[in-house]
């Protein structure tokens, strides 16, 4: 299939999934991210019931929350929908391997999240992300300048990954030619089973988790030894709320792995999927060429787009209402961002990238509430930059073959894009 179809749900898909008994739809299916299908069984329950309750899955019983208003209804409401009762994944914590026991500030509700949250959230401040600018600006310039020109290569490991390595370790001031040893756990730590549908190889996991346990351990010591620094790492050693951690390994390795994950995949994957988006919309492109102060809302754009996190996950504390279903204390409800970003009522033509939309800011991606991503307004500089850096160099990033996608019902991941450049 070319780029430009690779969204392009066939009739034959949309009707096969309007046959499916609505009480049997089952939006968590790991392959229909692999494939890029999932379009017609999002569009059917935002259509049919955007409070939609599914009895039996590999999940268990769960409720899926799936037009704008509603994921923005449950998104809000941290006081009766937790994230720390079940955690925030559709999987729940005991299938997550080694870090079942593993906690982190998203897994907390208040009182405890907030104190947690607010120890590391200053390394990613307005004022803080201004003094970063200029090194991120080096770092991508550094990357695109060595591309092999005129040679076919994966844009994935080539730019997005290595881009976003050299940030994390930026930020938490981590030895810079071990950088994608956090590519590497943050990779790891996603890839269980029951997001991925896939044989994990769940040894391989407990050991580089392991490793990963030891290096941040070591940098944890060193750091609570020296004067506070701006990096992720001394401020968790240094912070009120975060420094007993390190007699708490569970504690210490959650947050250490919430914030690579958290800037990993996510970047990345916005990375990748604006290219592809490009390709897909040759138009758009040319409207970027043509007016590129359109960069920063193309970033916002692009984040709704990719919808790099496909859901997030809550627990019931009580009997509510939603969208005139009854949710039962217990419940799981699956907020699928994916799904509200795609909604018509406030996205018209949603499927479509638009760099221009005018409330692109709109969308769900970055969450909203106690839990509002904290790297959000990080990630959007990283795009920005890293587009200014690209349009001054070429006209244009071609996608030349099959782009391949992850099994993955978390994190909306593309493994490959191979590309070549045009420069100007
Ligand atoms: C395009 C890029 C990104 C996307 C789409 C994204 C998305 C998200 C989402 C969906 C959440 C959960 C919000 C909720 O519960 O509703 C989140 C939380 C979080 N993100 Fe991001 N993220 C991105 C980049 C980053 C970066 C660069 C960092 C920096 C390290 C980061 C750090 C975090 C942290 C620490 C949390 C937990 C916040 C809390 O629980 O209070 N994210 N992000």
């Amino acid at each position: 299939m070319s780029v430009a179809d690779a969204s392009l749900d066939t009739t034959s898909e949309v009707d096969a999934v309007d046959k499916i008994p609505l009480e049997e739809i089952d939006v968590s299916q790991p392959h229909l991210f692999k494939n890029d299908s999932w379009r017609p069984w999002f569009a059917r329950l935002r259509r049919e019931a955007p409070v939609h309750y599914l009895a039996d899955s590999e999940n268990g019983p769960f409720w899926s929350v799936t037009s704008h208003d509603m994921v923005m209804a449950v998104n809000t409401n941290h006081k009766v929908f937790s994230s720390e009762v079940g955690g925030i994944a559709i999987a729940d914590r005991d299938d997550q391997g080694e870090l079942s026991k593993a906690v982190s500030f998203i897994t907390l509700d208040e009182p405890a999240h907030a104190p947690q949250r607010n120890s590391v959230s200053p390394a990613v401040a307005p004022g803080n992300l201004m003094d970063l600018e200029p090194l991120i600006r080096e770092r991508a310039a550094d990357i695109l300048d060595h591309l092999p020109v005129g040679e076919t290569f994966n844009w994935v490991d080539k730019v997005s990954v290595e881009l976003t390595a050299r940030m994390l370790a930026t930020l938490f001031d981590f030895p810079y030619d071990r950088r994608r040893d956090l590519i590497r756990w943050s990779d790891i730590t996603t890839a269980v089973p029951k997001v991925t549908g896939e044989d994990n190889d769940m040894e391989e996991r407990k050991a580089a988790l392991m490793d990963c346990a030891m290096t941040f351990h070591q940098l944890w010591q060193e750091r609570a030894a020296q004067p506070p620094k701006f990096d992720f790492i001394s401020m968790l050693a240094h912070g009120k709320a975060t420094k007993h951690h390190i007699n708490d390994p569970f504690m210490m390795l959650g947050n250490i792995i919430l914030l690579i994950v958290g800037g990993n995949d996510t970047t990345r994957n916005s990375i990748s999927g604006g290219v592809i988006a490009l390709n897909q919309y040759p138009e758009e492109y040319q409207k970027l060429r043509n007016n590129p102060e359109l960069i920063p809302n193309m970033v916002s754009e692009m984040v709704r787009w990719q919808t790099p996190v496909i859901h997030m996950r809550r627990t019931a504390l009580e009997d509510i209402e939603l969208g005139g279903k009854t949710i039962r204390k217990g419940d799981k409800v699956v907020m699928w961002y994916l799904s509200g970003n795609r909604d018509e009522n406030v996205f018209p033509d949603a499927d479509r990238l638009m760099i221009d939309r005018p409330n692109a800011r709109h969308h769900v991606s970055f969450g909203f509430g106690v839990h509002r991503c904290m790297g959000n307004r990080l990630a959007e500089m990283q795009l920005r930059v890293l587009w200014e850096e690209i349009m001054k160099r070429f006209k244009q990033v071609e996608v030349v073959g099959e782009v391949e996608r992850l099994s993955n019902n978390f994190i909306r991941g593309v493994g490959h894009v191979p590309v070549r450049l045009h420069p100007h």
